[in-house]
Order: structure tokens, then sequence, then C-alpha cells
């Protein structure tokens, strides 16, 4: 679970990223936390964004199971009869986390099968993204929850969620409140268009492709394409061609681009599905491709430097990469994902760096992120100018990431990301 308080369930990119850190102590221990939930996938292939431990009280968490009723609004899109979960979905970071966790000890891992388990489970949540999801005909992947995303407040969403008429404020309680501070959560009216949102997708039985909210992230796309090599990196080492899976990674990196890039702003942007445009607002999910192998070498510079800019601070007014724009009208440095800095997406931008040749730089994010993380108490969040902590403390994926920055490498191979590259074996 991402916190005891806060979150006292599994998550599923939460999961993904505390398996990348739990491999440096306890590969099994990392094994466990993959199986256990894909133990919970469904049968239409997706991996719910939680899978609920039934001895939690209801009360202790919103959206509870009896919100969701998984077992039964899902049963045509195959959820699992004996394990209740949510029926939306979060960023494919599962591939990436399998295929990191077999190279911590890939004896342990044949011996085990794991690969071989992991493989077509995977393989089946990748063609349900790029089935089921690609709402907007260009090969991406939509999101149809800012949950699914997984950066819930981000001022992204703003103007699609106008469009969606809030459920009423006494139709549900929320139990964030009962732990976090009103200031660093969303607002009740976020809260009225998610649980609107859910609770429409639910009464359709979680069948895609008519619900009123439906963006093309660049973080969540660029996630499923780092996924996409390691799974061929899998394929490869399971004696299937891995080739067809790096071309569709390569496919997809150009799709990317052609979706989402957005010169003017030196970045990549969302794009609202049902209005046909691009959103104009600058969130950290428009950095993250910075991770992709196969990103053109200007590109990646132009990402470098809106990094370095104003609008993010990199190395001048910041030490770690804000969640938004710290020029927005809507920044507000302790509000969640509305501008604090979070560890997994520094972490994800570390790895890029690195990729694309930075060294230095992603030397210097790596301490930002060692020393934040450590003199924050691992918050989940933090005030990207002065590094107080918000949010939850002891929270999972902050620990989990800092263990894996924390693990020793040879010299130059940087963070777990830079694996996917083709060639590197580990
Ligand atoms: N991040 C959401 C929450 O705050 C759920 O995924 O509860």
């Amino acid at each position: 679970m991402p916190s005891r308080s806060l979150y006292p369930h599994q998550w599923s990119w939460d999961s993904a990223f505390i398996a990348i850190g739990l491999r440096h102590i306890s590969p099994l221990r990392a094994q466990t936390e993959l199986d256990t939930l894909l133990a919970a996938q469904w049968a239409d292939g997706r991996i719910p964004h939680i899978v609920f431990n039934p001895s939690v009280p209801l009360d202790a968490y919103f959206p509870s199971p009896d919100f969701w009723r998984s077992s039964t609004a899902g049963r045509a899109a195959g959820a699992p009869r004996t394990v209740q979960t949510s029926g939306i979905v979060q960023p494919p970071v599962h591939a990436l986390a399998a295929w990191l966790v077999h190279l911590a000890d890939p004896g342990l891992s044949r011996a085990r099968g794991f690969l071989t388990r992991m493989y077509p489970r995977l393989a089946a949540w990748h063609r349900y993204l790029l089935h089921r999801r690609d709402l907007g005909g260009g090969g991406l992947v939509s999101v149809v929850h800012p949950w699914e995303q997984g950066m819930d407040n981000s001022p992204c969403w703003d103007r699609p969620l106008s469009r969606v008429t809030p459920a009423p404020a006494r139709s549900f309680r929320r139990a964030d409140l009962d732990h976090g501070s009103p200031e660093g959560r969303p607002t009740d009216l976020d809260y009225g268009r998610y649980v609107r949102l859910a609770s429409d997708y639910r009464d359709r039985g979680y069948a895609d492709g008519a619900g009123e909210f439906a963006v093309e992230d660049p973080a969540f796309n660029a996630l499923l394409i780092a996924s996409e090599y390691a799974l061929a990196r899998i394929a490869d080492e399971l004696g299937a061609a891995g080739s067809a899976r790096q071309a569709r990674a390569e496919r997809l990196t150009a799709a990317l681009v052609e979706r989402l890039w957005e010169p003017a702003a030196g970045m990549f942007l969302c794009r609202d599905v049902r209005a046909g445009e691009l959103i104009p607002e600058r969130g950290v999910s428009g950095l993250i491709p910075l991770l992709l192998p196969t990103l053109p070498h200007d590109l990646a510079a132009t990402l470098v430097r809106t990094m370095r800019g104003p609008h993010f601070g990199l190395g001048g007014t910041t030490r770690l990469v804000p969640s938004y724009d710290l020029l927005g009208e809507a920044f507000d440095p302790h509000r969640y994902w509305r501008g604090p800095a979070w560890i997994n997406t520094n972490w994800l931008l570390e790895g890029g760096l690195r990729l694309h040749g930075e060294r230095g730089r992603a030397d210097a994010l790596r301490k930002g992120i060692l020393h934040t993380a450590d003199a924050s108490g691992f918050a989940e969040y933090v005030d990207p100018y002065t590094a107080q902590a918000c949010g939850a403390t002891g929270f999972g994926w902050t620990a989990a990431l800092t263990l894996d920055l924390l693990h020793d490498r040879p010299a130059g191979r940087g963070n777990g990301v830079t694996a996917i590259k083709g060639g590197d074996r580990g």
C-alpha cells in the first residue's frame, strides 16, 4: 500500500514503482508485489487501479468496493469474482517494473518462472490499452478519468472536467480529509466530478468508448511505450521475437510526437479528445517522454531546455521538477498535482536525462531527490521551492525509488529506465 493512512489498499502504478525499489533488498518480495497485483487483472486485460484489502473497513477509503461493485458491474468486462477492485486503470509501468525485477536476480526469476508468468498478462494489458482505449483514433491511448492518469487534480484536466456535471456533495463522503490537510488535496468540486465520471463508467458496465472525458496524456503514453520496449526485452529473454514490439514502440513514439508535441511550448501537451484540441497547460506529464530512447535528438534537447527554463526552474529556482508550470495561473505549491514536486516523476526524468547523455544534470537531480526524500520524511510530495513536506509521510514510492537511486550501479548506467534500451541486457 502507498500509505497506511491515506491509501490503505494496493494501488497499481504505486506497486510497479515499489517493486522497482524492493528488487534491491528482496527480489522475491518485488516479484510477489507484481504477482499479487496481476492476480486481480480483468479478463479484458485491464489492470485495475486499486486492489482492495478485504480486511480494511469500508469507510477507511473512498471510493470503497461498494462504490465500484467490480464483481457485479464489471462482470461483462471480466472482473475477478473473488477479489474486489476499482474499474479504472493507471499508468502502465508494469512491464518496465517486471523487467527490472527480473534483472535484479535473473537466476531466481528463471527458477520461479517469473517472466513466463508475467509475459502473457502484460501482453494482454497492453492489448487492452491499444485496442480498447484508442478513443482518438490516432494510435495513442486515452484515459477516461483523471485518477487513471494518476495526477488527479492537474490543471491540465480543468478544461475537460468543466464539462462534467458534478455529483451532489451529499451523495458521497470523502475519507481523504480524515488524514490529509484540505489545502493539499483536490477540492470538493473536483471530487464531485471524479465521482460522476466513475459512477457513469460503472453504470455502463465499464464498457469503453462513450464517456464524457477522454484525454491523450503524454506521460501515460510514454510509460506505455517504455513498457513496450521492456516487453520486447522480456520477449527476447523468453525466446519469442521481441522485434515486433520494438518496432511498435518506435511507431508509438512517432504517434506521440505527431499528436502531442507542441513546438511553441517546447514540450508535449495533453489532447482533449472530446473537444479535438490540445490543452494549453504545462504539466510535468509533458516532460516525461524524455525517457523514450528513440525520441528525436532535437526534441530531447528542447525538453531539457524547457525543464531548466522559467516554467519548471530546474537547477535555478527549483531543485526538483514541479508537477505544474511555476508561471501558470493555477499554480499552487502545496495542492497535490497543481505545483508540488513528486519523487516518481523526478525519478523518471532522472532516467531520461541519463538516457539522453545529460549525465551532470542527472547527477544533480539524483542528489536533489535523495536529499529531499530524506529531509522530508519520505513525503508524498513537497513544495517545489522550499521542499516542505506535504501529504502523507513514509510514502511507499518515495522510499522505493530512493532505494533504487541509492543502489550501486556501474558508472553511467543510471537508474532502471535506461535498461529498456535495446542491447542493454543489464
Ligand atoms: N489518487 C487518488 C486518491 O487520492 C486515487 O487514485 O485517492
